[in-house]
């Protein structure tokens, strides 16, 4: 659904340490196809959760994945999540935790369900910097207003740092992730029969100038 959520999935668990037998959240896991990658990638167990994507739809893949009991499929709204507190090794979501993470408050229900010491980890759009109103002028032409979501690495380690609960490992932006991002877009466009369409423009205006993926590593404290 994202931007390509395997290849996001594989440059966060690079600087995340995940172990087999660990108990992970994929939070806004959308097709969960994140999550079939780190339960076949690293031997965690995952919780495959999302609102928009039905849990017997992401069942019928994890069956197929043959990875059943391993990937459990959850139908779920980010501030109802029906799990224990300090359940969870790592938190992990992929082009997702923007939707409803930007709230100062969020975090601090978020984290309550990963064990002290933990790790959280994110990997979504983002920004290189924060810009003050408007956006780039090179990229007012395709500006929609929920861009508004998408913040810099600083922004979010200041975010996530300034409650005190989490100390922030990582807080950078892909390697190469706005190139993924756009090969990801040409993609899909090919595949749908729209080539160039308007999301696929703005990232080659762009060139890196001020759109990439946005990576976050904390632990909970
Ligand atoms: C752009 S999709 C990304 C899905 C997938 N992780 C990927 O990278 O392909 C964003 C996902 O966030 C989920 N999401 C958005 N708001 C949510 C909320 N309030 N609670 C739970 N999930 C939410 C949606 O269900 C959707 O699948």
């Amino acid at each position: 659904m994202g931007p390509n959520p395997v290849w996001q999935a594989e440059a966060l668990s690079e600087v995340m340490g995940l172990e087999p037998g660990m108990r992970v959240l994929d939070m806004g896991c959308g097709t969960a196809l994140s999550s079939i990658f780190l339960a076949k990638e690293y031997g965690v167990e995952v919780w495959a959760t999302d609102l928009w994507i039905k849990p017997d739809e992401n069942l019928r893949r994890v069956a197929e994945a043959q990875l059943e009991g391993q990937v459990h499929p959850i139908h779920a709204e980010a501030h109802a999540l029906p799990f224990a507190e300090d359940f969870f090794d790592a938190l992990v979501s992929i082009g997702a935790y923007h939707y409803f993470g930007t709230d100062d408050l969020y975090l601090g229900y978020y984290s309550r369900f990963v064990k002290r010491g933990g790790q959280i980890g994110v990997s979504q759009p983002g920004l290189v910097a924060e810009y003050e109103t408007l956006p780039p002028p090179h990229l007012a032409p395709y500006w929609k207003w929920d861009f508004c979501a998408w913040h810099s690495p600083t922004w979010w380690r200041r975010h996530w740092e300034k409650t005190g609960l989490v100390t922030v490992d990582v807080a950078d932006q892909l390697p190469g992730g706005w190139q993924d991002w756009l090969q990801w877009n040409q993609a899909c466009d090919q595949d749908a029969g729209t080539p160039g369409r308007e999301e696929a423009q703005m990232l080659r205006t762009d060139a890196g100038q001020s759109l990439g993926l946005t990576r976050l590593v904390a632990r909970r404290n």
